[in-house]
């Protein structure tokens, strides 16, 4: 093992031991013509963003291809040289796609990787390529394509992670459990219309997602140049169709340096992290030995190296700890755009990083919840138990006396001097309170209270939106119906 100073010595030898590097040939690199001296090898591993955007590829290539097709079409370059393009274009695709080569780090970007690939196979008539274009614009554009299909693929796990939520939902349909606010036991509730609370939620994240992100990202920059827009007779809207972009954009120094669909996109991973972790939060409270509702699947449970009894909810605690990564990546990338002047400067660079971080986190999180959450089992009758606790029927007491007449306020009052009484006493269920006991705090009390119990007050709440249970069936069918219909959509689109 190094040691500690040994380390330091070593990184420090790193640092010194190439000379300040010699004038050679800077030309090698594509935009090299102005430089004497070829770039030190410190700050080609620093600015270099090949570790990172190599996912960017494809959609660089896509781009490229429409852009040079429409080079072509609009007598910008001739045709048969856009047709070179095009088919070496495709030929540096087939070689990085199968593996044959990988993307040189030297050469500072995926952009570049390709270009000097496409010169290194067609020869000079590769820098064509770059006519009418920038690499501002074109990273811009690559970008946009990324997230718009990675929006897709988290989208559909967000319907998968909302069908493990019905299928355990619909797994316990019956299950009663306490509802709770201060982390009170409040109200019972089917566990089933808790469930549905976070179905909510990620169907909002969905919107956020799938629609808002995308929405802002369906801009095509490319013919904006670096900065100021182009010397050619392009035909933007043709290589936006090509692209399936919805339009293009207005302003060429606003489509060079906006990211705010990247801040769409990490908002709605953040967001959706958000939900996740408090979901997270109830798995690890509800699987503890205080609660005891659920048991995690062995094969989702950790188990402890000095306790043998024990099985810890690790999923759910690593899936609420790395909310505080995404959220992170929001904050990043909110910080790198507040202090840029216009247009493009390299600090977007780091835009890729933070989103890629966001969507792999959020990904990740979603799948292992979803393969988890159906798997767990419930102790229903613990969760009943703890449901008709702490006088958790006390509203429905009060609701009672409601529907015989008296102000709400008022009933809220004698039936809070009732529950005083019954703790006095020591009796811990309303129920066990006989009629007169229950008159002297309010005369309206008849046989009729006696009905008063967890199914009376679950099918009670029959407002639309309340927990009674034909409400909860109805709704989970209508979620069920939604969630197959959406991921049949997303699988349909995949296959095409
Ligand atoms: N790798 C760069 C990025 O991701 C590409 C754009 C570089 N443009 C430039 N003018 N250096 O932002």
């Amino acid at each position: 093992m190094p040691t500690r100073k040994a380390k330091r010595k070593r990184v420090r030898q790193t640092a010194t031991a190439r000379p300040p590097t010699p004038a050679s040939n800077g030309a090698a690199k594509p935009w090299g013509g102005r430089f004497d001296a070829q770039t030190h090898e410190l700050v080609e591993d620093y600015t270099s963003s090949v570790a990172e955007d190599g996912r960017l590829l494809p959609f660089d290539i896509m781009a490229s291809v429409a852009h040079a097709r429409m080079l072509g079409r609009q007598g910008i370059i001739m045709e048969p040289e856009a047709q070179r393009i095009v088919a070496g274009l495709h030929s540096v695709w087939e070689e990085f796609e199968s593996g044959k080569r990988s993307l040189r780090p030297d050469l500072e970007d995926v952009h570049m990787n390709v270009e000097v690939r496409l010169a290194e196979k067609i020869g000079a008539v590769a820098g064509k390529l770059h006519t009418a274009r920038s690499r501002n614009d074109q990273v811009a554009t690559d970008f946009r394509l990324y997230v718009m299909d990675a929006a897709e693929e988290t989208v559909s796990r967000l319907l998968e992670l909302q069908s493990a939520l019905l299928t355990l939902a619909e797994t316990h349909r019956a299950v009663i459990i306490p509802g709770y606010t201060h982390l009170q036991r409040a109200q019972p509730v089917l566990l089933a219309h808790h469930l549905l609370a976070y179905v909510q939620m990620f169907r909002r994240d969905q919107g956020r997602i799938g629609l808002a992100a995308v929405e802002a990202a369906n801009e095509m920059p490319l013919g904006s140049g670096a900065l100021a827009g182009v010397p050619y007779p392009v035909d933007r809207a043709s290589v936006a169709d090509e692209l399936g972009f919805l339009g293009i954009s207005e302003n060429s120094i606003d489509a060079v340096s906006d990211r705010d669909f990247v801040v769409d996109f990490i908002m709605g991973c953040a967001l959706a992290m958000v939900h996740v972790s408090r979901l997270a939060e109830e798995i690890v409270l509800w699987s503890s030995g205080e609660f005891a509702f659920i048991r995690l699947p062995d094969a989702f449970a950790t188990g402890s190296s000095i306790m043998p009894q024990k099985k810890n909810p690790d999923v759910a605690e690593l899936a609420r700890g790395r909310t505080g990564r995404v959220i992170g990546a929001l904050t990043n990338i909110l910080i790198t755009l507040k202090g840029l002047p216009l247009a493009y400067n390299r600090d977007l660079q780091e835009d890729k990083r933070a989103l890629f971080d966001a969507q792999d986190t959020l990904d990740e999180t979603l799948e292992v919840l979803a393969a988890m959450l159906p798997r767990i089992e419930v102790d229903a009758a613990r969760a009943r138990k703890a449901a008709t606790a702490n006088y958790a029927l006390a509203t429905d007491y009060a609701d009672y006396l409601v529907r015989k007449g008296v102000p709400f306020r008022s009933a809220h009052e004698a039936v809070g001097k009732l529950v005083r009484e019954a703790e006095e006493r020591g009796v811990a269920d309303l129920r066990r309170l006989s009629l007169d006991d229950l008159r002297r705090f309010a005369p309206e009390f008849d046989e009729d209270a006696r009905a008063i119990d967890l199914m009376s007050s679950l099918r009670s709440r029959d407002a639309p939106g309340g927990t009674a249970p034909r409400r909860v069936a109805a709704a989970l069918r209508q979620e069920r119906r939604r969630v197959e219909a959406q991921l049949g959509a997303v699988n349909r689109r995949y296959e095409e």
